[in-house]
């Protein structure tokens, strides 16, 4: 019997209030249905079919990336256990089929494995849990001696079946030969007229099929995305996992309250990183490297005992050792920084590399850059890379020292130990170890007496 997996995604998502399709709304960057495709693929790789409805377009643009994934249409939204007949013609007929629910994200690789192996091959397996306030949700009704009859859905209960705490989670293991006879004899007799997958139990009891239930270890598991208050509060419990996972590797996370994960995080030892962090895409902190306040980095790696001071944004990047980045930093795509460079406040760098102990230290654009070692930037210097059509490289040598405000009109290249003057426009190439500036000569005009003011 092989396994596959069918996720539920056609509702309409109405109470999101949003185009987006529910499912690709994102928790920690990532969408909640990518969420549940990477926890189901590393199920022994089962063949994943997705129901979808109006947004389907839109829903497979975004997964076009998965290229082993099938898709059953969903014309009209006529309940779970339409749905699920949908997916039937794409399995084959000895599978047994998990089916999600796709609004569902979190649940572990773990809690599956068990619904996996505690449900017996030719019986039904379903995962439920207690929870203290089970409003909205489908209550499990038991007998008296605790054997499980039915799931009745909040609308179609009674008072008594309301104070019911043991819920439906909405993760069925059902051998395909089961659904092919249950499905299309579903009724809709409920009160929200719809095909209810849950109905399958009442059959399963009537034909003598085991129902297995498991529960998950931690409740958030199981929690739904139904609207953008419910997004709000997975994500805070995703972040928190996140955080916790890091601080096991011994991170100190100032606040892990306020940080933020959009992506993988790869550490080093005696990581401190300090309040309101965003990490996104894929980013590695080596050892003793310190993060400040208000940073935010998308796909670099930080190499050992650099340190980025507070209010920096650095994006796709290589900081090399002992660097020091910041306060107010933007370091942007294709920079790559050699150990022990200093970048300082209001500098911005763009696909340029800058040598080793390099620094650039105050308000300055290089962009299309290569910098030597030991290089020193004056404040305010521009490499004035665009000419309105193409961008154009600044080539810098070993131990040039750069005055305040200089212009580099590229392409343009400075030899090794050139001094540049402060207020210095360089149009040319200038050869090694010669001192240039073309600042305006200061004139002093004697007696210069204001006009007087009115
Ligand atoms: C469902 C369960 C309920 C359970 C709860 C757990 C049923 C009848 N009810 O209720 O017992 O406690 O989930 O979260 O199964 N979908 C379709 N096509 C449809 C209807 C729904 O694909 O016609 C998809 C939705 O996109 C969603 C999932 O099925 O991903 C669940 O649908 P939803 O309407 O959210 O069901 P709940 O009312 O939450
Ligand atoms: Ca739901």
């Amino acid at each position: 019997m092989s396994l596959s997996v069918v996720v539920l995604a056609a509702g309409q998502g109405v109470r999101m209030h949003s185009a987006l399709p529910k499912v690709l709304h994102p928790i920690g960057g990532k969408a909640i249905i990518e969420h549940i495709l990477s926890t189901v693929s590393k199920l022994n790789n089962p063949r994943i079919v997705v129901v979808y409805g109006a947004k389907g377009e839109q829903l497979q643009a975004a997964l076009a990336h998965h290229q082993h994934l099938s898709w059953a249409a969903q014309e009209q939204q006529l309940g779970t256990g339409h749905a699920a007949l949908q997916a039937l013609s794409y399995l084959a007929d000895s599978d047994r089929v998990l089916i999600l629910y796709g609004d569902v994200p979190l649940i572990s690789e773990k809690t599956l494995t068990e619904l996996l192996t505690s449900t017996p091959k030719d019986g039904i397996g379903l995962i439920t849990v207690q929870l203290e306030n089970p409003t909205g949700l489908g209550r499990i009704v038991r007998d008296s001696a605790g054997k499980l009859q039915r799931v009745v859905e909040e609308k179609d209960a009674t008072a008594e079946e309301k104070k019911l705490t043991e819920i439906n989670c909405g993760f069925f293991l059902v051998p395909k030969q089961y659904l092919q006879q249950w499905l299309p004899k579903l009724s809709s007799q409920n009160a929200q007229k719809e095909y209810y997958l849950t109905d399958i139990l009442t059959r399963a009891n009537e034909q003598g099929v085991s129902i297995t239930t498991v529960s998950p270890e931690y409740s958030w598991e199981v929690m739904g995305v139904n609207d953008k208050c419910q997004l709000a509060e997975l994500e805070r419990i995703y972040q928190w996992q996140q955080a916790k996972k890091l601080m096991q590797q011994g991170v100190m996370l100032l606040d892990p309250a306020r940080f933020d994960v959009r992506g993988n995080v790869q550490v080093g030892q005696e990581v401190v990183i300090d309040a309101n962090v965003i990490l996104s895409g894929q980013v590695s902190l080596g050892s003793s490297v310190k993060i400040g306040p208000n940073v935010m980095i998308k796909d670099t790696v930080i190499e050992e005992g650099a340190e980025i001071l507070a209010n920096s944004v650095i994006e796709n990047a290589t900081i090399g050792k002992g660097c020091v980045i910041g306060p107010f930093a933007r370091i942007r795509p294709g920079t790559v920084l050699a150990e022990k460079s200093r970048i300082g406040n209001f500098v911005e760098i763009k696909n340029a590399t800058v040598g080793t102990q390099s620094k650039i230290n105050h308000l300055s654009y290089i962009g299309d850059a290569t910098i030597g070692n030991k290089v020193n930037i004056g404040a305010g210097t521009i490499t004035c890379n665009f000419d309105g059509k193409q961008k154009h490289q600044t080539v810098i040598g070993d131990h040039v020292s750069i005055g305040s405000d200089t212009q580099l009109i590229a392409p343009v290249t400075v030899g090794e130990g050139v001094t540049i003057g402060a207020g210095t426009t360089v149009t040319k190439d200038v050869p090694a170890k010669h001192l240039i500036h073309n600042r305006v000569e200061q004139r002093i005009i004697a007696n210069w007496a204001k006009a007087e003011e009115e």
